[in-house]
């Protein structure tokens, strides 16, 4: 069927008789796949050495684009984007500002503009995922929708995670590096944790990641070890959704010594000779960032000690690119400085090189300058989660010498291409090292191991083909998506902007001025109204008939879990068949029903899909911790509190947030076009996002985390007269004026 219009009331009743959408359009096509990967701050080649720091997500970068590169090339895969954040701003690339970027043939960034335009660190992303979330969906309104959405990290699981939950489509995530884990590092020996809670936003993050695992139907990591130390540490893990599926090495730039010997009269060859009086001699490599974690002046130290080291080897440190020392972030100066101190020390003049700066390129030529010098490859640091240089110096044919950690150890399991160490123990260092550089027949089966293994094991080719084999398993186990891409046929609304505001507190409470605010209403013909409100839809109504107030156009009740429309009442179809997903009510009651200070509503306020609670708060815990009881027992939902007492729990897709952007998504309704207004907690969803949000002066205190959010307008007025000095802070009668988008 075709859709009609919204009609404003009550001069028409040809209101929607069923709102249901076209399905035919989205007939599964295995073959023929779209993939949406997400990654929102990364992709960072920046020009200011202070962005280098804090762009710290090298690694993530290029594990996504070779993702994208490599499932693009995959015969069944039509496109792959890859959505990340525009950046306007002279101290990064260009690059970062273009609104599209082809990476292949079918594969290509596409940059879209949310928050401020200039470089945020990731910490600093948190406040405008909601607008990404809202700006993603008119992307896919215009591109079509993608048969799969995979986050990478925290702000994009969260993000991607709310778009496949609104959209119905399947979802992947990645964390690549989780809160918990870092949170538990960088706590150690620290009493007050409120200064790294500051900086790194730890709350926040660890709660987008469970909203990730909560919705992912996949998790893809790259170690056993990721899964056991990580992942398993939260809420939402489920090993049964866990795929280790390392990622491969980039083959084509690290591949081993050819005859004609490049890599001895590369540019970076002449860099590190220039340190050593024998260049011949084999070389003890290091590639790591000067980040304490690497261990890097324990590798000196070792080398400074051993004269039998010194006599077979030269030690070359290559240690990030410098311009200015001094420049450097202090952690890092301090590492560079240990390590000048302890070559000086031991007297290691002429012996090691410690290369200034190197382009990306040069790396490949260091791997095989050292493989033919017949020397090792050594990752001395504490822990190694994964290890891309081990792969990338395997894949040269350069034997590896690597900590007893999670990533080396699944390496050299693999590949058999060197030995372990525990980087704690000199001497195990030093072993090692001696082992490799003497045992020649040893050294040329490592070499040749590597080769081969990485090249088995770690081929992104490999990684896109087990990658899709469970996609499309997951794609022929999940069901037809319900809601088309492109809403066909409709008329242009009647009216060209919409207010929805929430019922009690917001628009009641001040008779005054909610007669002047059904004034409005009535005296403006251009504008939609709509009311969105935790009360059942049966009280919902009398209410409005009470206040006599316009039949609404639309009605959101129950908390963002009932959707209807116009004179009718008209469900929408759509919404109804899919928000009871993952919803199991007995168990909820159940569970909850063991939790002090947690006391029903009375019957008239329970719903279908909506359990309603008043606390006791004296007795009764946070709504964090109810939350958290909930997923421990397995079950999905959301809790919503709201005036501090009243606590909803409704499935995983419902919500005001979610309700609302059905609404936009479904109507095709620009959001700078609505006007939302609300008191309480379960008005926060709605309120964020690219629509305008005005909230009541007489807010509760739920509601204050949402200040200096874009787009949310605090009245000073109370009540009806708060949503009147929202319409007109936003010019939302005439020409719609946004003061805080906060875009710069
Ligand atoms: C309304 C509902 C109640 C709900 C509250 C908060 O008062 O009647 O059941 O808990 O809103 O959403
Ligand atoms: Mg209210």
């Amino acid at each position: 069927m075709t859709m009609t219009s919204f009609t404003k009331n009550p001069k028409t009743k040809s209101l929607p008789s069923e709102v249901s959408e076209d399905n035919s359009s989205t007939s599964r096509q295995l073959d023929n796949l779209k993939i949406t990967l997400i990654s929102l701050h990364g992709l960072i080649r920046a020009r200011d050495p202070e962005l280098g720091r804090d762009a710290d997500t090298g690694g993530q970068t290029k594990y996504v684009l070779e993702l994208a590169r490599e499932l693009a090339a995959q015969p069944n895969v039509r496109e792959v984007e890859l959505l990340t954040r525009q950046i306007i701003d002279p101290r990064v690339d260009d690059d970062y500002a273009q609104l599209a970027e082809p990476i292949t043939n079918n594969a290509n960034i596409v940059r879209i503009p949310f928050g401020p335009k200039r470089y945020l660190r990731k910490e600093s992303l948190w406040p405008y995922i909601e607008m990404f979330f809202d700006r993603t969906l008119s992307h896919f309104k215009r591109a079509g929708l993608p048969n799969i959405i995979h986050g990478h990290y925290a702000d994009a699981g969260l993000a991607g995670a709310q778009l496949a939950r609104l959209l119905h489509i399947p979802f992947v995530f990645t964390g690549h590096s989780l809160g918990r884990v870092k949170r538990q590092r960088l706590s150690m020996g620290k009493a007050d944790g409120s200064a790294l809670e500051k900086k790194y936003k730890f709350t926040t993050r660890i709660e987008a990641e469970e909203v990730a695992l909560e919705t992912a139907t996949m998790v893809v990591t790259s170690t056993n070890q990721e899964v056991e130390q990580q992942y398993a540490l939260y809420d939402h893990y489920v090993p049964s959704r866990m795929e280790v599926i390392p990622p491969g090495v980039d083959l084509s730039s690290f591949s081993p010594n050819q005859k004609s010997n490049k890599a001895r009269s590369s540019s970076i060859a002449r860099q590190v000779t220039r340190f050593l009086k024998k260049p011949k001699k084999p070389m003890i490599l290091t590639v790591a960032r000067p980040d304490e974690r690497k261990n890097l002046e324990a590798l000196v130290r070792v080398y400074g000690k051993s004269p039998q080291l010194q006599e077979l080897a030269n030690l070359v440190m290559v240690m990030g690119s410098r311009e200015d020392l001094r420049e450097l972030p202090k952690a890092q100066q301090t590492i560079i400085n240990n390590v000048l101190y302890l070559i000086d020390l031991y007297d290691l003049y002429g012996k090691v090189a410690y290369p200034k700066s190197h382009a990306p390129d040069d790396v490949p030529q260091l791997y095989r300058l050292a493989a033919s010098t017949g020397g090792v490859f050594i990752n001395p640091a504490l822990t190694e989660p994964f290890g891309l240089t081990l792969l990338e110096a395997g894949a040269s044919g350069l034997p590896i010498v690597a900590p007893n950690d999670g990533g080396p150890r699944d390496i050299l399991a693999n590949c058999q291409n060197g030995l372990l160490i525990d980087p704690l123990d000199d001497e195990s260092i030093e072993h090692a090292l001696l082992r490799v550089l003497t045992d020649q027949d040893q050294w040329q089966t490592w070499s040749d191991n590597g080769i081969h293994g990485t090249r088995k094991h770690y081929a992104w080719q490999n990684h896109a083909k087990r990658y899709l084999r469970d996609l499309v398993d997951i794609l022929e186990h999940s069901p037809t998506p319900t809601i088309t891409s492109k809403p066909t046929g409709r008329r242009l609304p009647e009216f060209d902007r919409l207010i929805i505001t929430d019922l009690d507190n917001t628009l009641t409470g001040d008779q005054e001025s909610l007669e002047a605010f059904v004034d409005m209403i009535r005296g403006n013909d251009h504008v939609g109204f709509g009311v969105a409100t935790g009360r059942r839809l049966d009280s919902a109504m009398s209410l409005i008939e009470e206040l006599g107030l316009p039949r609404p156009d639309l009605i959101d009740t129950d908390v963002g879990t009932q959707l209807h429309y116009g004179e009718q009442l008209t469900p929408d179809r759509s919404w109804r068949n899919a928000i009871g997903y993952a919803w199991q009510p007995e168990k909820i009651r159940a569970t909850l029903k063991k939790v002090p200070g947690l006391k029903l509503q009375e019957e008239a306020k329970q719903s279908e899909f909506k359990i309603s609670y008043e606390l006791d708060t004296r007795v009764s815990p946070s709504s964090t911790t109810i939350k958290k009881i909930l997923r421990e027992a397995g079950l999905r939902a959301k809790v919503v509190l709201s005036l501090g007492m009243f606590l909803d729990v409704i499935p995983v897709r419902g919500g005001s947030d979610m309700s609302m952007r059905h609404l936009l998504w479904k109507w095709g309704f620009a959001p700078e076009h609505v006007l939302v207004a609300g008191d309480s907690g379960n008005d926060a969803g709605m309120l964020l996002g690219r629509t305008l949000g005005v909230v009541v002066g007489n807010h509760s205190p739920e509601l204050n985390r949402l200040r200096n959010r874009p787009r949310v307008y605090f009245a000073q007025a109370s009540h009806a007269a708060g949503i009147l000095e929202g319409v007109e802070y936003y010019s939302f009668l005439d020409n719609i004026e946004i003061p805080n988008d906060r875009v710069e």
